[in-house]
């Protein structure tokens, strides 16, 4: 969790990381001497850590190798963070820059100062990068960061040069302005350019190249390009390139930095003819210093090289022999009248260096011009800007000239300036805050700026003058005027105004100045020519209109106006150190280190930092970081923050002494005081962190259920919405169905149409299902027919005739052979009964048994009787005599030949089936049978009555066995028996309440059934 608010104090990130490599900030080293500064430097550098801070200042030590802390992540990583919150880092400066730009919408420059070759450049091409990555963008804007940056490798390439110190160094001071619009994004760029150290086009010491763009050109340029400037791919040819003897420098690759230059060209949209003249130019350099001059008798000066003039005067446009004039004569006054006087060769070529020079000179002018134009932003809304000062560094050599008194002069003033924007300031705070303090001794260098550039008794006054003094001024007139003003000056000394001890060290030719950096000596040869920039005026005639000025006045004056430019700016500083001379990686050159230490004022600065209190903080920063600590400002403190601030720190014990209260700050005396308040809030911190872990772990899971309960409300409302719709969707479907219905309904006696089709579809299936499940069961079941609807009807009946074939089918399929004959014996039955005697209908469900007694049941004497006659049925029956109609209980036996009436052992009458002449029975339902039987012979008995229980079985077995159905009748009444030969008797059927057979009185056997059912 992110406890660090904006606005954290600088001190806490440094805190934090104390214990890992050295002190972050040099604010919190405990003691604050050089020794211990230059041992906290040595071991970051040794870890490859090179930036710390001196509170916002930054310290960068020039590591010689590449860190792979400048890739996208380590952006994106200090983009937006607060300033100490991470490892130092040119980073955290430019985005706080950055930021404090945007909120507090004003401008802001990054002074980057150190030596030669302590990377100010590198410094500031980083910072752009930065910028170029970081910044919000749009496509359009694209284009003027790439034109940022892509300056660079162009005013590197006509800028810098390859020195003893430093292989690209910058040969020329540079301010660029990068402008911001109010989103933040990079707009515009301008670039103001500073003292261009011209003489190192015709001049360059041992071991040092000349500008990179002419090695380029000859090395890189195209053959055609070559060929069309007339130059050779050898920059041992050219006399401007090989004075230092290392045209070639393995550190530089000349071929491909051409190759960056020309792209970077078209980028910032420099057009090919403009490209082309650029180059026409740099050559044309080259060729003039190929002019060699040979004196005559008369010692004056010839101009030899006709093919270096021709080549010249082509790509330049000039006359040939004017120029050749003009660089062997000079036009003197004689008595008003202007005549030529030929130069003497040291003069032609003076003259020939003079052109080099301010043709360079010019052309570096117009390209800044260039690229000012390319980065222009016309757009007129309020801009805020970052500037970005990559100035020369102080400079000290075995012999330094005017242009070492140039740069160092611009370091005095920076430093002046550096000690107004932080010394002062620092101190001012105090005065502001109301708080005591001891004032620190810092050296203020103004003594040495006013020993420059004061009015009338400056150096570059005294210099101006002697320029434009009529007579024979020379330097070292202008070095016997230097001692007459300057005599008495502390920081001023000549081999004349020296003790024994200093004038050993001083030629006489030579002055000394005591900078605020260290003692450097300067040679006064050539200081005036240098300052006159001076062109003879035939030359100028030649080479346009060159304004020649005095050019150390010149440079005063834009020092100054720079001076204001910044002034009215916030100020950042990188201080950048250099490691060692021989440019070696991880070297650390402690006594080379402890000069620059010395020289840039970092232990001033530190000082007046600390000055009595190490450490100092607005109170509602200190209260919102330190108050878990204290029992009455957690979790939050109601009244003002001074006074929290005052009850924070009694209750950690504060000592009077160790802390001062000042108007909107609290300032801390020893950074001891702070570690311990820091520890103990890294303890608390512990604490705090488990218990708003704790609270937010609830808080989470709270939040958590809320968020399932809203997910769950959120669905079951989704889903009901989707049900709803579906109800609705169902509802107009069934509508839509009902109508059909209804319509089919009401038009389904119509021929099939749209309309009722469906309707008379569903009728059919809706009867054809509810018929299915209602279809007769049984054969017989007659009633069970669903009626049907009226398109059905004929199906119906096809179905129905289908459904009963079918259930007799089955039936049929389901009866026995036994079951079959029986079937069969019934249906005689019924033949000879059905509707004809009473008690038929009851004896239908009643099955026929095979027989009524079993053999075992029949005498063994009759059966031995019968023997030859297979039994096919027996049942008992009641014989009623003939005479008297005497009820006898007998077993009838039909064989296949006769039925036999038996009586136990004895048959008591056969009778044959052929005599047999017909069987009579009453249509009631009583159970009497009458046997008619032909009576010739007298000794036969007569007509046999009986009475059986089983008689529809009987008389069925019987019509069976001896194919007697026709001679049954079915009588009504009465039946006339024969009970002998001719005598006859009768037996009368009636019906009464209860069945009785008995002998009446008119003879006959009377027989009563029981009422008839229907
Ligand atoms: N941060 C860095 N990381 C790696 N190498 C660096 C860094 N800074 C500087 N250097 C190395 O040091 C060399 C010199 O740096 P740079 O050109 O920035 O110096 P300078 O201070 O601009 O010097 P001058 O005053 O001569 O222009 C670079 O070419 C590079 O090799
Ligand atoms: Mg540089």
């Amino acid at each position: 969790m992110y406890l660090v608010v904006q606005g954290q104090l600088d001190m806490e990130g440094a805190l934090t990381a104390r214990d890992r490599v050295g002190i972050q900030d040099f604010v919190l080293l405990d003691e604050t001497t050089e020794t211990a500064f230059l041992s906290n430097l040595k071991k970051r550098f040794s870890e490859d850590l090179i930036y710390t801070y001196i509170g916002t200042l930054l310290v960068s030590v020039n590591p010689y190798k590449e860190l792979d802390i400048y890739n996208k992540k380590q952006m994106d990583l200090y983009m937006g963070v607060n300033f100490f919150e991470l490892p130092p880092h040119i980073y955290a400066l430019a985005d706080n820059a950055y930021h404090t730009m945007l909120t507090e919408f004003n401008n802001h420059f990054i002074l980057i100062s150190g030596e030669s070759g302590a990377g100010k450049t590198e410094a500031s091409k980083k910072i752009l990068q930065y910028y170029a990555v970081s910044c919000p963008s749009t496509t359009l804007l694209d284009t003027v960061r790439d034109k940022m940056l892509m300056s660079n490798p162009v005013l590197e390439a006509f800028g810098n040069a390859k020195t003893l110190k430093n292989d690209n160094s910058s040969r020329f001071g540079k301010y660029m302005d990068i402008q911001f619009d109010s989103q933040g994004d990079a707009v515009g760029g301008h670039i103001l350019n500073y003292l261009l150290e011209k003489s190192r086009v015709v001049h360059q010491n041992h071991g040092e190249r000349n500008f990179h763009i002419f090695y380029q050109l000859v090395q890189g340029g195209e053959e055609d390009l070559l060929h069309q400037l007339g130059l050779e791919r050898d920059c041992q040819h050219y006399n401007y390139l090989t004075q230092g003897e290392c045209a070639i420098v393995s550190s530089i690759n000349d071929k491909n930095d051409w190759k960056t230059v020309k792209n970077a060209l078209n980028v910032i949209n420099i057009d090919e003819t403009d490209i082309n003249h650029l180059f026409e130019i740099i050559a044309s350099v080259l060729h003039l210093g190929n002019f060699h001059f040979e004196s005559n008798s008369k010692g004056q000066a010839i101009l030899n090289s006709n093919a270096e003039l021709r080549w010249f005067s082509s790509l330049l446009g000039v006359n040939a022999e004017t120029l050749r004039k003009g660089l062997t004569f000079r036009w003197i006054e004689v008595k008003k009248d202007e005549v030529l006087s030929p130069f003497t060769t040291d003069h032609a070529i003076y003259a020939r260096d003079a052109l080099a020079k301010a043709v360079y000179g010019r052309t570096f002018t117009w390209l800044v011009n260039k690229i000012n134009e390319s980065m222009e932003n016309t757009n007129s809304t309020r801009k805020t800007v970052i500037g970005l000062l990559d100035i020369y560094g102080f400079e000290v050599f075995n012999l330094n000239s005017f242009e070492q008194f140039c740069i160092n002069y611009c370091n005095e003033k920076l430093q002046q300036l550096f000690i107004q924007l932080t010394l002062k300031s620092e101190q001012e705070e105090y005065e502001a805050e109301n708080i005591e303090w001891e004032p620190v001794q810092f050296f203020n260098n103004k003594i040495i700026c006013d020993l420059v550039e004061e009015r009338h008794r400056g150096i570059i006054s005294i210099l101006d003058e002697e320029c434009l003094r009529p007579g024979d001024a020379t330097d070292l007139t202008f070095l016997e005027r230097l001692e007459e003003k300057m005599g008495s000056h502390p920081h001023f000394v000549t081999h004349r105004l020296a003790d024994k001890m200093t004038r050993k060290t001083l030629e006489r030719g030579d002055f000394r100045l005591l900078h605020y950096a260290g003692e450097v000596t300067y040679c006064v040869v050539g200081f005036l020519d240098k300052n006159n920039d001076l062109l003879y005026r035939n030359i100028k005639d030649v080479s346009l209109h060159v304004s020649y000025g005095i050019v150390a006045t010149q440079f005063k004056s834009s020092l100054l106006k720079l001076t204001e430019i910044l002034m009215a700016k916030e100020a950042w500083y990188v201080r950048c150190l250099k490691s060692n001379e021989s440019k070696q990686p991880g070297k650390f050159d402690e006594a080379l280190i402890r000069h620059q230490v010395k020289y840039l004022g970092l232990m001033e600065h530190l000082r007046v930092r600390r000055a009595g209190f190490a450490y100092r903080r607005r109170y509602d920063v200190f209260l919102q970081r330190y108050k878990p600590l204290c029992p009455a400002t957690w979790p939050h403190w109601r009244g003002e923050p001074a006074d929290g601030v005052e009850v924070l720190v009694q209750h950690l014990g504060y000592l009077p002494h160790e802390y001062k209260m000042g108007r909107t700050k609290i300032f801390i005396r020893h950074a001891r005081t702070l570690f311990a308040t820091e520890d103990a809030f890294e303890r608390c911190k512990h604490e705090l962190a488990t218990r708003l872990q704790a609270k937010y772990k609830g808080y989470k899971a709270k939040g958590e259920f809320k968020k399932q309960k809203e997910a769950a409300t959120k669905i079951e409302t989704c889903w009901r919405g989707v049900q709803a719709r579906k109800e609705r969707e169902k509802r107009a479907w069934a509508v839509k169905v009902i109508k059909k219905f209804i319509k089919g309904y009401m038009t389904r006696g119509e021929a099939k149409s749209t309309d009722n089709s469906e309707y008379l579809a569903f009728v059919r299936q809706s009867y054809l299902n509810r018929l299915k499940d209602k279809l007769p069961k049984t054969v017989l079941d007659k009633t069970t027919w669903l009626t049907p609807p009226a398109v059905m009807t004929e199906t119906s009946e096809l179905l129905r005739k289908i459904h009963s074939r079918l259930l007799v089918r089955r039936y049929v399929r389901g009866i026995t052979p036994q079951k079959k004959a029986q079937l069969q014996l019934k249906v005689i039955t019924s033949n000879i009964f059905k509707g004809k005697k009473d008690s038929y209908p009851q004896s239908i469900a009643q099955p026929f048994e095979k027989t009524r007694i079993s053999d075992q049941d029949i005498n063994v004497k009759v059966l031995q009787m019968i023997r030859n006659e297979q039994i096919k049925y027996s049942v008992p029956v009641i014989k009623y005599d003939r005479n008297g109609f005497k009820p006898r209980p007998r077993q009838l036996i039909l064989t296949q030949t006769a039925a036999y009436v038996v009586e136990e052992a004895k048959i008591k009458q056969r009778v044959l089936y052929t005599s047999l002449k017909g069987i009579s029975v009453s249509n009631l339902s009583d159970g009497i049978i009458v046997f008619h039987i032909t009576c010739e012979d007298p000794k036969q008995k007569g007509d046999l009555v009986m009475q059986c229980d089983h008689l529809f079985e009987f008389l069925t077995k019987l019509s069976a066995i001896a194919n007697k159905q026709n001679a049954i009748k079915v009588v009504q009444g009465s039946i006339k028996i024969e009970i002998q030969a001719g005598k006859e008797s009768a037996v009368d059927f009636t019906t009464g309440q209860e069945p009785m057979v008995y002998k009446g009185k008119n003879g006959h056997l009377m027989v009563v059934s029981g009422p008839r059912l229907n």
